[in-house]
């Protein structure tokens, strides 16, 4: 089964062409990074896959469902590109709620907010508000949030962006740790090494159109880094 599918895409704002035909799949237990220039397409399929926005052609499928049904969302996080969470909110509140939107309650909800917090360093902050916290402290409570209910799809948009070194790394085993549990994971990213080490599999994307796709043996010749094989896909495309 697949976690998830597009099948001929095409997204149109306008006169503005988003996205040109564009299909993939995610397999169940598998990942993706989804890589291209600024304005490629990637936070626009990502969108497409929360039922944020709706295809101008082609279809989106998550588990067999559209994303407009609201039972295709059941067991999906999302971490978006531009993180905006309450500040009034307390971290615990705020992971309190979602976890409840996430289906749990009582000692269950509890201790899985502790072990969000936990593992992702954030646990002495649980009682500040979200606004009083810098970039990448939110940033982790995205990430501690997303954790919630261990979601069976993760959708990571830039998913490192503002955290420091020691965050980046790892976020890269918080992606690791969900992916052991069974967790397909599709994101994007521009830290390249980063894609290298979480994901399966990449697709490249330019203007709107997937150039090239498949494991990294696939796309990175002999000799070549991950950053070569990007810059001669995306020149040549
Ligand atoms: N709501 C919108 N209205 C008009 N144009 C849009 C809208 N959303 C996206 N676009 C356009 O679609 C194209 C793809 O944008 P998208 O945000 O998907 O790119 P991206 O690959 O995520 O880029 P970045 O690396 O900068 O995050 C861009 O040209 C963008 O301006
Ligand atoms: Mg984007």
């Amino acid at each position: 089964m697949n976690a998830l599918e597009f099948s001929g895409v095409t997204k149109r704002f306008g006169e503005r062409t988003a996205l040109r035909r564009v299909s993939f799949t995610l397999p169940e237990g598998s990942s993706l990074g989804l890589i291209g220039p600024n304005g490629a397409g990637k936070t626009t399929a990502l969108r497409l896959l929360l039922g944020f926005t709706t295809p101008t052609e082609g279809s989106v499928l998550l588990a067999g469902k559209s994303p407009s049904d609201p039972d295709s969302r059941v067991g999906i996080a999302y971490l978006p590109e531009s993180l905006k969470l309450p500040e009034r909110l307390t971290v615990r509140r705020l992971l309190q709620l979602h976890g409840t939107l996430a289906g749990l309650s009582g000692a269950e909800l509890e201790r899985e907010v502790d072990e969000s917090l936990e593992l992702t360093g954030i646990g002495d902050r649980a009682r500040d508000r979200i606004g009083g916290l810098s970039k990448g402290l939110t940033q982790r409570v995205g990430f501690a949030q997303a954790f919630l209910g261990k979601p069976r799809l993760m959708f990571l948009d830039e998913p490192t962006s503002g955290l420091d070194p020691i965050g980046v790394r790892e976020a890269r085993d918080w992606i690791g740790l969900a992916r052991d549990r069974g967790c397909s994971v599709l994101m994007s990213s521009h830290i390249l090494s980063e894609v290298e080490r979480v994901c399966d599999r990449i697709a490249i994307m330019n203007r709107g159109e997937i150039v090239a796709s498949g494991d990294l043996s696939e796309i990175v010749q002999p000799g070549e880094t991950l950053e070569d094989a990007f810059v001669r896909v995306v020149r040549g495309s």
